[in-house]
């Protein structure tokens, strides 16, 4: 493997790639001179661009972890130099640009894989196994909700524009949208939304409320704001986006004033942020806000440890193993698809799914646009 793009989605990758014995990474792809020292300190041969790559080392895949805009063309030039894919969430800018990479794959005969998204938890593909289980019956109703800064986090500005796959509604709803397809299933029928840009100071897509009805009768809702008011880790028991105990006094809330940064002091700090804004080996399981799950013989929700199912006969609290981090879970998916080993669960986050995820974001922007209801 090779990662192209060392900010903070790359390094939390790091150490899935080192303990998993089918990937060894052994180059970074990195512009930036600062950060090219973080990935040479970690023992990685370091490359300025990606042409740099198809003569520098023998490659079977790599990782994408560049910004948005970037995802497509360095998908396709992968694909089409030989490589499989594994690009970051959201897949591209928009939908058109990610049905040319699907179709580069297909073309290329290689794989595409989206990830890392949150719909990879061990809660998440835990709850997704009793649903096909058929143990909560028909599922009617997910629900699920997140409070965070990520307004206020420092950003580059492409970050901030839809145009761009900036903005909550693609960002962050893109794991929403993720959590609920795997969820309810994987046709989404009609999507209306309402999103909201109210710091005029931050001006990007910062909270949205979408609701989905499904092909087989389920419906959804993805509430997100990201203005550094409430957190969803008081609705989480106090645990944090990757799986660690944050009581209020301990969470590090990004605040308005940091949007005052020059791009400059804003880069920085982004760097600064990247070594550790995404740690791995957590103590408790990964919450990307909280998801209720109902179902016509009971409900089911996250819990610090695992899960919870409720019915009229009562409450069943099921224990989930952390010892794999979400990212150690990408890695087994790829190892599916890219190596062929096991076949029990097979593999669904390939380009085609997160094509459909990006589709139902733009469908959210596109329905607060016009008030009207989009029908996919
Ligand atoms: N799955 C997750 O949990 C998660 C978390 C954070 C970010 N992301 C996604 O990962 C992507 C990157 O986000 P980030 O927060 O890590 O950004 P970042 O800015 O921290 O990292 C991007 C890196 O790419 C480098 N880069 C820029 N142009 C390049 C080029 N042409 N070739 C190679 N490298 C180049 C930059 O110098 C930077 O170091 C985004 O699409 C984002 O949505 C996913």
């Amino acid at each position: 493997m090779a990662i192209i793009g060392f900010g903070a989605a790359a390094q939390a990758f790091v150490q899935a790639f080192k303990s998993h014995p089918l990937f060894e990474c052994v180059a970074v792809v990195e512009p930036h001179p600062e950060v090219q020292a973080v990935a040479r300190a970690m023992g990685f041969a370091v490359f300025n661009q990606l042409s740099d790559l198809k003569s520098g080392v023998h490659l079977d895949g790599v990782y994408i972890a560049t910004p948005t805009p970037l995802h497509a063309p360095q998908t396709i030039e992968c694909l089409e130099a030989g490589w499989h894919v594994l690009v970051e969430k959201p897949m591209a800018s928009n939908a058109a640009e990610a049905m040319q990479m699907v179709q580069a794959a297909a073309r290329c005969g290689k794989r595409l894989t989206v990830g890392h998204s949150h719909s990879f938890d061990a809660p998440i593909q835990a709850m997704r196994q009793i649903i096909e289980r058929g143990e909560l019956g028909a599922i009617q109703m997910v629900n699920t909700w997140c409070f965070t800064d990520w307004v206020y986090r420092p950003r580059r500005p492409e970050e901030l524009n839809p145009a761009l796959g900036g903005g909550v509604t693609f960002r962050q709803g893109a794991h929403q949208i993720d959590i609920l397809r795997a969820l309810c299933g994987p046709q989404v029928k009609s999507v209306k939304a309402k999103v909201f840009n109210s710091d005029p100071k931050r001006d990007t897509p910062g909270a949205h409320s979408i609701y989905l009805e499904f092909a087989n009768g389920a419906a959804a809702t993805a509430v997100y704001s990201g203005y550094g008011g409430m957190s969803s880790m008081d609705l989480t028991q106090h645990i944090s986006e990757w799986g660690f105990e944050q009581q209020p006094q301990q969470r590090n809330w990004y605040t308005r004033s940091h949007s005052d940064l020059t791009p400059e002091q804003a880069l920085q700090a982004k760097q600064q942020r990247a070594r550790t804004a995404i740690p791995a080996d957590a103590p408790y399981q990964p919450h990307f806000g909280l998801t209720v799950v109902n179902g016509s013989l009971g409900d089911m929700r996250q819990t610090p440890t695992g899960l919870v199912v409720s019915s009229a006969s009562g409450d069943t609290h099921i224990q989930l193993s952390n010892l794999q981090s979400p990212r150690d879970l990408v890695l087994a998916e790829l190892a599916q698809t890219w190596h062929n080993t096991g076949t029990s669960n097979p593999a669904w986050h390939d380009g085609q799914w997160g094509y459909d995820n990006l589709r139902v974001c733009e469908a959210a922007i596109e329905s607060a646009q016009t008030g009207y209801e989009v029908r996919l």
